[in-house]
């Protein structure tokens, strides 16, 4: 029999722990982190001995904290504290506060003590889960501040960091980082988040691929034309123009997201489902991606900004950032050689769809004739990540009468009708992860230093290069028309998901 995805440890309630969330007045705090938790803690998937503390500069009393938490879980979460009053007020009561520079020391001697307190009250047994949600730049701070804190005594409880997205915005700045939390974490409790990974419909990549036999006969080279990957969205950059004007479309969202889709679409099959087999297998695709050179980045990479971009609040009137970026990436190895992976995300564009595509080639011989199956095209299994979330195949059907005539008809399975209900949130999975211990949905250092990698030479060559004719594609759009020419040129055309 086939093993159980992530062996067991999914369906076990994580230890007692604290969860400090340093940044606990920020967006991703309020939109995603305690949303999530009050989600959990309603499906009752949290351990009794649970509290969070929030970590931030700004004066807040627990009470105040926990107003706002309310309101936030009330806006974000599915389940709503108006209607489950007596479930928010018990959460609300492992809610607590605590007002700290970032780099002050006496701040992290007085969160020791208070996490020791709260120990004793709610039996944490000395577990901590610090979660980093704060500017990136704080990071290699805060952690160091940790270490020296000393809050838990080695071979005793457990310590974890949750490192979000951003890691880094460069190969030396992420190799840095990384140099900078090992020296005091060790890699084991090390999280660093691909919130992408968390998704149902990611996590489902594996079980499509490794636990049905009909398609490792044909996921490769030999009846796989080629591979497109598409993370639309049609939101701007709302109010993160700060953040966005100086990462761009290839940091934000190619490095990270897009390059994880790609291991996950090309690994091959791990021997089990730990961290450590399943993150060997990602990185050996993305050491199997050819790097680019200068000419290929002029040929093969496609940068683009909507036309209403350099008015967003925060953003520079003569900004050169990329809101979209599309490129043709090549897999060197056995499985895939020759398989071009075309690749594009942006902002402002047509629907929100993120779906990954394997486009099949064409039968061998074309036993109907021109006419028949006239609009026939190649099959296609497409994996549509978000929303919508499922899977469809597309093949060629015969239509109903006494002609034979084809058609493109479609198998469609979608998460909401066979499991009624839609995916939860990507964070629900992986905060329970990291207190469980599962570090498989997390990058190890050696995956983001080389996705980092890989973009690099993009980076490097846009540097180079004269400005772009920006802004070059109208928001509602599918992007440049440039993205559309640089499949055109293989003989192919993107397909809207
Ligand atoms: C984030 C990016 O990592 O992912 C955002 O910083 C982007 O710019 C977001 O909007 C997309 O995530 P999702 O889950 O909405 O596809």
């Amino acid at each position: 029999m086939f093993p159980p995805l992530r062996v067991g440890l999914s369906a076990t309630l994580p230890p007692p722990n604290i969860l400090v969330i340093f940044g606990a007045t920020g967006d991703l705090t309020a939109r995603k982190l305690l949303p999530a938790l009050f989600d959990l803690f309603c499906a009752r998937k949290l351990p009794a001995q649970f509290c969070i503390v929030g970590f931030a500069r700004r004066e807040k009393s627990d009470d105040e904290f926990r107003a706002d938490a309310r309101a936030s879980a009330q806006r974000f979460a599915r389940a709503k504290p108006d209607d489950a009053r007596a479930r928010w007020d018990e959460f609300a009561q492992r809610i607590f506060y605590h007002t700290g520079s970032f780099d002050s020391f006496d701040a992290y001697t007085r969160l020791a003590e208070r996490l020791r307190e709260l120990d004793t009250t709610y039996g944490t047994q000395g577990n901590r889960l610090f979660y980093l949600a704060t500017a990136p730049e704080h990071y290699a701070l805060i952690a160091e501040r940790l270490g020296a804190a000393h809050l838990a005594p080695p071979g005793g409880p457990w310590e974890r960091l949750i490192v979000e997205k951003p890691f880094g915005n460069d190969l030396a700045s992420a190799h840095a980082l990384n140099r900078q939390l090992l020296a005091i974490f060790d890699e084991s409790q090390i999280y660093r988040i691909d919130h992408y990974l968390g998704k149902e419909t990611v996590q489902n990549i594996f079980a499509f691929r490794f636990a049905n036999t009909i398609l490792e006969p044909l996921w490769n080279r030999n009846y796989v034309d080629h591979v497109q990957i598409t993370a639309a969205e049609s939101i701007g950059i709302e109010n993160r123009g700060e953040y966005y004007d100086k990462a761009g479309a290839l940091r934000d969202m190619v490095q990270s997201h897009l390059l994880q889709l790609v291991a996950l679409t090309a690994m091959e099959p791990p021997v089990s489902f730990d961290a450590t087999a399943v993150r060997d297998e990602k990185i050996k695709v993305l050491r199997a991606i050819c790097p680019l050179c200068d000419r290929d980045v002029d040929d093969v990479v496609v940068r683009g900004q909507y036309d209403a971009y350099r008015t967003e609040p925060r953003v520079a009137p003569d900004s050169n950032t990329e809101t979209f970026v599309a490129l043709k990436l090549m897999i060197e190895n056995w499985r895939w050689a020759g398989v071009p992976f075309y690749v594009r995300t942006g902002k402002r564009l047509a629907k929100r769809a993120t779906e990954i595509q394997i486009h099949f080639k064409p039968v061998p011989h074309p036993l109907f004739a021109h006419d028949v199956g006239n609009g026939i095209t190649p099959n296609v299994i497409a994996l549509r990540i978000q929303p919508d979330e499922g899977i469809y195949w597309e093949f060629a059907a015969k239509r109903p009468g006494q002609a034979i005539q084809l058609s493109n008809v479609r198998m469609d399975f979608c998460y909401a009708d066979s499991f009624g209900a839609a995916p939860g949130d990507a964070y629900e999975t992986l905060l329970l992860d990291a207190m469980r211990g599962d570090a498989t949905l997390f990058n190890r250092n050696d995956e983001v230093e080389v996705a980092w990698s890989l973009v690099m030479p993009i980076l490097e060559r846009w540097a180079q290069l004269p400005p772009p004719r920006f802004p070059n594609y109208a928001a509602g759009t599918w992007g440049p028309i440039t993205a559309d020419e640089l499949l055109a040129r293989d003989g192919r055309a993107w397909r809207a998901p």
